[in-house]
């Protein structure tokens, strides 16, 4: 008998002689354990006489055909003709990626990033409908929760701004903020206020500080800045009152809905620090929130 047969042999019996040591040796007591051992033992002998075939194959067997012209370090290349299973495997992954492409995946198929932009749409439409119709004080009501999860972790719960960390929004506006403002000018608001704010209109640091503390204060008549409000310009874009101008200066007496959804739509950067954007909340949420504050300082 062939060595390579012997070898086959040899491995079959070890390997099948392993298997039962793992088993215990118990046999006859279960029909399964008989029946997974036969198959372990049918696939073992089939594997293994398939690996010496092949490898006595190549031990022994010679090539026949017409050999190519060319060859490389003298080693040749035979003249076959292209297989034909491989040929119509060839021809048919064609066929298919060119159906992949025109009406499978990706072009004409399920999306899952449409799959989500249609849910949100339906959602934010099953929102608007919902709550459609609310009255003012439901928008405050809206805006008060919005408020704890979104702005209170920087405004703080009674959104005094902690100790300075954000605005306070239960007043206007900080005579600092007023004062930073003429001084530095600003164009955060981008979308309401194209044209922004110029800095350094006034700059007597004893105008800018009555300036602020008049506007701060609450526009008093009679006090000393009024009149530097009015040197300065203030007016042209902000009002006698400071009640603004749309498109052309925010209200600076006191918080409003357009005025606080300006600074939802372009975030705000100041001397305080800066607030981001928040173009993520629905038309109805933005006006709720904002609804919310311009009551805090009623
Ligand atoms: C050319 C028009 C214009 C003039 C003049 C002007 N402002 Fe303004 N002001 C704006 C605009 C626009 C903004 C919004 C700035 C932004 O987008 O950051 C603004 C913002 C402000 C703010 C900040 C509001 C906030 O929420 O922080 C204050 C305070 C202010 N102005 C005060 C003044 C004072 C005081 C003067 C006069 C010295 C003045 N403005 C003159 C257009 C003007
Ligand atoms: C990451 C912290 C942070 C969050 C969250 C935040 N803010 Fe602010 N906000 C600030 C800071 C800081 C300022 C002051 C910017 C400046 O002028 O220096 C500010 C300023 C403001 C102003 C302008 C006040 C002024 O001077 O005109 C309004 C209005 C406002 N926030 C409302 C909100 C609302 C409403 C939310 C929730 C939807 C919110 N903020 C969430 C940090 C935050």
């Amino acid at each position: 008998m062939n060595k390579l047969t012997i070898y086959g042999i040899i491995f079959t019996v070890v390997l099948m002689g392993g298997t039962l040591l793992v088993t215990g040796g118990d046999i006859g007591g279960d029909i399964v354990n008989l029946l997974s051992l036969l198959g372990a033992l049918a696939l073992l002998v089939i594997s293994i006489f398939v690996v010496l075939k092949y490898v006595r194959q190549m031990q022994y067997d010679t090539a026949t055909g017409e050999l190519a012209e060319g060859n490389w370090d003298g080693i040749g290349e035979y003249k076959n003709e292209l297989p034909f299973g491989w040929a119509i495997i060839f021809l048919g992954l064609n066929i298919w990626a060119i159906w992949y492409w025109l009406f499978g995946y990706p072009v004409n198929a399920y999306s899952q990033i449409g799959e989500y932009n249609a849910e949100v749409t339906a959602k934010n439409a099953a929102f608007e409908s919902t709550y459609a119709g609310m009255t003012d004080s439901d928008y405050v009501d809206m805006g008060q929760s919005i408020f704890i999860v979104q702005c209170a972790p920087c405004h703080g719960l009674k959104a005094d701004g902690m100790d300075g960390k954000a605005a306070n929004l239960n007043s206007r506006l900080a005579k600092e903020t007023v004062a930073h403002m003429i001084k530095n000018g600003g164009n955060n608001l981008k979308t309401d206020f194209p044209g922004g704010m110029p800095g350094g209109m006034l700059s007597d640091p004893a105008q800018i500080d009555a300036v602020a503390d008049y506007v701060a204060g609450g526009f008093k008549s009679g006090h000393a800045g009024a009149q530097f409000y009015a040197m300065g310009g203030c007016n042209g874009c902000h009002g006698d009152n400071g009640a603004g101008f749309a498109g052309v200066g925010p209200n600076i007496a006191s918080f409003d809905v357009p005025t606080v959804t300006s600074v939802l739509k372009d975030g705000k950067k100041g001397h305080i620090g800066a607030m981001p954007k928040f173009d993520n909340l629905t038309e109805i949420q933005t006006k709720a929130v904002a609804s919310y504050i311009a009551s805090l300082s009623k």
